[in-house]
């Protein structure tokens, strides 16, 4: 296994849930990425529009299998195989709304925090105190608690929180994805657009909540070739999902009373 992360930068995202990387993709790699996201925004591609992005815009594709990505996750991982869960990409500009505290660890209903998931945020262009600034709340993954059960809270600082508005472009940020975080909105930024991407990835050894449409995903990941000669191909397995919309309904019909009695 490549040792990419010393054991510090390893304790420190088990204490804290998260672990910042800067500068981390090289500016002729950024500037290719940016060019896909200025083609997904002439052609009127939204943010989530997962299928399309996996069909007809490599550089993102290839983004959920980045090799020095997959072996740091590795090492977070314990050496455990996981799987790719979804990616994301938005250019974002003056006048983004924010989103306000929550996390986004896949789990119903939120009971614990046995296997790890993490989210890989990517800030082609860094952060500079415009559009938007991360918050985060070192430790809070820690908490077993709904995704919003501190949304309304909306922006504001938080007993221990800190904000990050200022990253070196091509950072990237490797969170435990049950960490809450917010993106504050900031003015500024004039013409400037901010391209933001990110993937996330599940530890083998339970099914996780998948959206709708994995399996196609996966299928278009791995007939585009962002499994790199399968090199990867572990990571578009679909069996290691369940349909979360299905089991959601199932959950609220069943979810009365205490639950624990009824496994
Ligand atoms: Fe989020």
């Amino acid at each position: 296994m490549e040792e990419l992360l010393s054991q510090q930068q390893i304790d420190s995202f088990e204490t804290d849930g998260y672990l910042v990387l800067e500068g981390y993709f090289e500016s002729q790699h950024s500037q290719r990425v940016k060019d896909d996201m200025d083609r997904m925004t002439a052609n009127g591609v939204r943010p989530n529009d997962r299928l399309d992005i996996l069909m007809n815009y490599p550089e993102l594709g290839f983004l959920t299998s980045e090799p020095g990505i997959i072996a740091r996750v590795t090492q977070l991982m314990r050496g455990t195989r996981f799987t790719h869960h979804h990616m994301h990409a938005s250019s974002q500009a003056d006048g983004e709304k924010g989103e306000p505290w929550h996390h986004d660890y896949e789990q119903l209903p939120q009971t614990n925090r046995s296997h790890l998931m993490v989210h890989i945020f990517m800030y082609f262009d860094g952060l500079n105190g415009e559009i938007g600034d991360l918050l985060l709340l070192p430790g809070s993954q820690r908490q077993v608690m709904d995704r919003r059960a501190l949304y309304d809270f909306g922006y504001a600082d938080l007993p221990g929180s800190i904000t990050i508005d200022s990253l070196a472009p091509g950072s990237i940020i490797i969170l435990h994805s049950a960490i809450l975080h917010a993106r504050r909105p900031k003015p500024g930024g004039g013409d400037y657009r901010r391209y933001f991407a990110n993937t996330s990835y599940c530890q083998d050894g339970i099914l996780w909540c998948g959206v709708d449409e994995i399996a196609t995903l996966n299928q278009v990941a791995l007939e585009r070739g962002y499994d790199r000669q399968s090199r990867y191909s572990w990571l578009f397995d679909t069996s290691q999902f369940y349909n979360g919309t299905k089991v959601w309904q199932d959950l609220k019909e069943k979810n009365i009373g205490s639950l624990a009695l009824k496994l």
